[in-house]
């Protein structure tokens, strides 16, 4: 069977990074060679010292770098998973990357994406515009923010007294129950091409 490599990309706590580490730590056919961060203080460098995986934090500019897309290529990385990282994929790094790239979004796109909505932002003008419901999106990333292919979307109601920080843990607990095996459903399609 094929070995599917995985890098996280995230820049911030990093419980989605935790949960998927958690999730692959005996999968013999899929594992997580890289944790990515642009953030120096982001505890997602603490979970990859935890879980023993290489980190690394880079610059903005580094992103498009020819040097950073090789690595990942020299590496096999099959498939990139954003998880709670808050940077533009640039164009370079779509075009040169050998694999794929998914997002999790913690809203029902394409209602409450694009730039600057990410983590409690997203979940204040959720409960702004008193909506009902909420969720989270898992997508293919291209060049635009929050608009690539939809692989999966989950669904959770808001109760008129919900706070932000309850919205947030709603979606928070969605997260952690579809997006590890959403991963490997992808991973099975990568491993099977
Ligand atoms: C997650 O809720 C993720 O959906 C969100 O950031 C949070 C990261 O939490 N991502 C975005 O808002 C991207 N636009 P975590 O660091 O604890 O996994």
């Amino acid at each position: 069977m094929k070995m599917v490599n995985l890098a996280i990309f995230a820049s911030g706590a990093g419980s989605n990074a935790k949960k998927i580490l958690e999730y692959f730590s005996n999968n013999t056919g899929i594992e997580v060679v890289k944790i990515i961060t642009n953030n120096p203080d982001a505890y997602v460098l603490e979970i990859a010292k935890q879980f023993n995986i290489e980190s690394i934090i880079i610059s903005k500019s580094v992103l498009k770098s020819e040097d950073f897309i090789k690595m990942l290529n020299d590496h096999k990385i099959d498939l990139i998973v954003l998880a709670g990282f808050l940077l533009k994929i640039p164009k370079e790094l779509i075009e040169g990357f050998r694999g794929d790239i998914i997002n999790i979004h913690p809203a029902l796109l394409p209602k409450y994406g694009g730039k600057g909505m990410y983590g409690m932002h997203v979940h204040q003008a959720v409960k702004d515009a008193n909506e009902i419901e909420t969720g989270i999106t898992i997508h293919y990333v291209n060049e635009n923010y929050d608009e690539g292919k939809v692989i999966l979307q989950e669904h959770v109601n808001i109760q008129n007294n919900d706070t932000i920080e309850m919205i947030a843990n709603k979606v928070h607990q969605l997260e952690y129950q579809y997006f590890a095996p959403t991963i490997e459903k992808i991973c099975k399609l990568i491993q099977n091409n």
